[in-house]
Order: structure tokens, then C-alpha cells, then sequence
């Protein structure tokens, strides 16, 4: 696992959409997981401002996003479906069918969620899933206690998680939703390579757990220690817990002068 720390959000966020750039350009349909949250809205700005001033091709992406909220309606603001348009979806030229997202409304969640890994499978596997973390230290919805080995399906969330989102509902608890369809830990450790973005002071005990803890349900981002190509992109402040912060700057500046072959 790699660990990057940067000085600013904006840092952060074009380092990583140049690794989601780099893919694209190397692999022109690529398959991408996309996350939600405020986090990857920076990294969305710059892949829509490579789209529009350097022609960054979207036309055989596929895309999967990890997760949406039971019972939310494609055009409800708070649904994933709505943000992932307005953030990133309608600035680029991806074909409508190359979009997956959990649906939120459906008359039968267990075949869709069945349906969302197989359909992950006949496109030939995430090459590169997006992450952010929650606070509890979860990714995607998987909350703690959930199975390491858990496929997409439908998930309670937490109190903690309810209390977190309702900045995006107005600050009403009671009108955040209480489950969500989410991709397993599982689903997402068979992602080819993984990059996570964590930013701000109230993510830096959540990241220190899943970097330096151990590998426990209680903490679904700590099975990324499992993987064999993750990098987190932090800011300072969600890096500031890290006890080997020193060390990762270290390898952060000797890393890219190591022989390639
Ligand atoms: C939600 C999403 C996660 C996201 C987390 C953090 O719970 N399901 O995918 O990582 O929020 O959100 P934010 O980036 O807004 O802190």
C-alpha cells in the first residue's frame, strides 16, 4: 500500500484524477468505481476540466458507482444518481448506457443486487475503484461489522453515518434514509488497483486505523491492507494521526527514484 500526503484538497484531488487520466488514456474503456461525498467532488471538477480543455475521452468508459440510498428516486438531490450527474456524469461525453448505479427504487433489491455483480463481471472487472471514508472508517456502505467478504446487497447504516450525511438533508436526521445498497468489502477488494481520498482533521482517526490498525471488520477501509495495489491521496489533516507519518514522507519523496526494472 502506497501513502500520499499532499498540502491542500486541490493538490489532492489532481493528483488523483491524473491516476484516473492515466488509466483512460492507456485504456480508453476503461472500468471505473466511483465513489460519492463531498470528497471526490475535486477530483470530478478536474477529470470534467481534462474533458473539456485537453480532450480527455469518456466515450468507452463504463462506470459502477458503489452505492445509493433504499428508496431515493433517481431525481431526489440527495440521490447518488442526481449527484453523480451534476458532479460529473453531464460535463462529459460517457454514453448513458456505460453508467451503473445502485438503483434506489426497484420491486426486487435482492435479484438487482445480484444482478450489479454479474453485470461488474461481464464487463470485465473494475480496473480502478475510487474510494472515500467515512468517519466510522467505513468505504462505500459497508459499516462496521460488515463481512470482509460481503457482496452487494442491502445495508443498515449506522447512526453515526445517519448523523454525518444529514449536513446534505437540510440537517434533518429523520429525512436521511436508512438503508442503502451497497457494494460489498468484497466486491471491492476484487477492483484491479484502488486509490482512496481522505481529507480534513474529522477523517484521521478513521485513516490511522485503516492504514496502521489491524484488519477488522470494525474498520471496513482496514481490509485494503489486503489488496495488492491501493494508494491513499490525504490531505495533511486527514494524514495527521498516522504514527509513521515520517516514514511515508519518506518514501513518498525517494519512491519515484527507485529502478523501474
Ligand atoms: C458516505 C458514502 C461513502 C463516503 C462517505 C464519506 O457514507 N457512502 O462512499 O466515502 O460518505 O463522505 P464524505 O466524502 O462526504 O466525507
Amino acid at each position: 500500500m502506497e501513502v500520499l500526503i499532499f498540502p491542500s484538497y486541490d493538490e489532492m484531488s489532481k493528483a488523483a484524477a491524473r491516476v484516473v487520466a492515466d488509466l483512460i488514456n492507456a485504456k480508453p474503456n476503461a472500468v471505473l468505481g466511483l465513489a460519492t461525498g463531498s470528497t471526490p467532488i475535486g477530483l470530478y471538477r478536474e477529470l470534467v476540466r481534462m474533458h473539456k480543455e485537453e480532450g480527455l475521452d469518456f466515450s468507452q468508459v463504463v462506470t459502477f458507482n458503489l452505492d445509493e440510498y433504499v428508496g431515493l428516486p433517481k431525481d431526489h438531490p440527495q440521490s447518488y444518481h442526481y449527484f453523480m450527474h451534476e458532479h460529473l456524469f453531464k460535463h462529459i461525453n460517457i454514453p448513458p448506457q456505460n453508467i451503473h448505479i445502485p438503483a434506489g427504487t426497484t420491486s426486487n433489491y435482492a435479484a438487482f443486487c445480484r444482478w450489479y455483480e454479474e453485470r461488474i463481471k461481464q464487463c470485465g472487472g473494475i480496473d480502478l475503484q475510487i474510494l472515500g471514508i467515512g468517519a466510522d472508517g467505513h468505504i462505500a456502505f459497508n459499516e462496521p461489522g460488515s463481512s470482509l467478504g460481503s457482496r452487494t446487497r442491502i445495508k443498515t447504516l449506522a447512526r453515526q453515518t445517519i448523523e454525518d450525511n444529514a449536513r446534505f438533508f437540510g440537517g434533518r436526521v429523520e429525512d436521511v434514509p436508512i438503508y442503502a445498497i451497497t457494494m460489498g468489502v468484497g466486491t471491492i477488494l476484487e477492483a484491479r488497483k484502488i486509490i482512496l481520498l481522505a481529507n480534513g482533521r474529522n477523517k484521521a482517526k478513521a485513516v490511522a486505523a485503516a492504514i496502521e490498525g489491524p484488519v477488522t471488520s470494525m474498520i471496513t477501509a482496514s481490509a485494503l491492507q489486503l489488496h495488492p495495489d491501493v494508494t491513499f491521496f490525504l490531505d495533511e489533516e486527514a494524514a495527521s494521526e498516522l504514527k509513521m507519518i515520517d516514514y511515508f514522507r519518506w518514501v513518498q519523496s525517494n519512491k519515484p527514484k527507485a529502478p523501474k526494472t
